[in-house]
């Protein structure tokens, strides 16, 4: 019998995961099936009773995504420094009768900013907006790129400079709110990783963030020319992008952690990239 895994999450009809990773399978010529699971919203212990189930079949590995993230950190019994930080867990490996949970939003996110895009950011002055869930669980990444600076602005200050203080680390990261920006120097990355452009909204970032050879990047998907990618167009950047590249990324980090073997990933972005203009 091949190897069982599933994304869980709620909805979770839109997902492209099974596609995704039934792509990575082909290309690797690895036996194994991977379906969607709806996790169920209530009662809380539900999710819980829904992975045990799971594993009692003989499933190995499981994707979580909303609102499944906290809950799959909760039954952990073994937790990666980086879902640790992030608080939130996006991947688990069921081996031995243990769960053990790992988070490669962030991991994801720097390699499709770093080899998709070509875009390195050692020495670079980075922008993130936002200090949600989903910035949690890419802050160590960003962090071990090695950028010369790393702000991270949120219309809530105090959200963004607690995540700083989680940190403890030395200069190059710090907090600010959208008001500050208008008097920083421009960045050379900006990280829209605000739920902002879920609901079609423009978080309250001022152009002057954008250098001339600025890369802009959506966190979002398939959403097309979002607010915060025609803001960064309109002040003249040329590098836009979505977060297509990245969700393929995280999944080829799960893959490779499950399966020993990393798939290609340039062919499953192309086919699931929605153009942006
Ligand atoms: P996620 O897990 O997707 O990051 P989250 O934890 O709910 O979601 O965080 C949402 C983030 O988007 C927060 O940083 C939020 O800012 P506040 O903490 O100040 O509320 C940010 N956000 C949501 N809508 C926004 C908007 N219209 N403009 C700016 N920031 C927005």
């Amino acid at each position: 019998m091949s190897d069982s895994y599933a994304v869980i999450g709620n909805p979770i009809g839109h997902t492209k995961s099974p596609l995704i990773h039934g792509l990575f399978a082909q290309e690797t010529g690895q036996d194994m099936r991977y379906v969607a699971i709806e996790g169920p919203l209530e009662p809380a212990q539900a999710f819980a009773d829904t992975v045990k189930d799971f594993i009692a079949a003989g499933g190995k590995g499981m994707n979580v995504t909303a609102p499944f993230k906290l809950h799959a950190f909760a039954m952990a019994d073994e937790r990666s420094e980086r879902a640790a930080l992030a608080g939130a867990v996006n991947a688990m490996k069921f081996e031995n009768g243990r769960v053990i949970a790992e988070n490669f939003d962030g991991v994801g996110l720097v390699r499709d900013i770093e080899v998709n895009l070509n875009q390195p950011m050692a020495g670079k002055r980075v922008l993130v907006l936002g200090a949600g869930g989903a910035v949690r669980g890419a802050l160590l990444p960003f962090l071990a790129a090695r950028p010369a600076q790393l702000v991270i602005a949120n219309r809530h200050v105090d959200k963004a400079k607690a995540l700083v203080e989680q940190l403890a680390l030395n200069g190059s990261l710090s907090a600010c709110g959208y008001a500050e920006l208008e008097s920083m120097e421009p960045f050379d990355l900006i990280v829209n990783a605000t739920s902002a452009s879920l609901t079609g909204q423009l978080p309250p970032v001022p152009p002057c963030v954008f250098s001339p050879h600025a890369t802009a990047y959506e966190l979002a998907y398939g959403k097309g020319l979002t607010p915060f990618l025609r803001l960064a167009r309109d002040a003249g950047v040329q590098g836009i992008a979505d977060g297509v590249g990245m969700l393929v990324e995280q999944a080829a980090e799960a893959f490779a952690w499950w399966r020993g073997v990393r798939p290609q990933t340039r062919a499953v972005i192309d086919r699931l990239t929605v153009p942006l203009n």
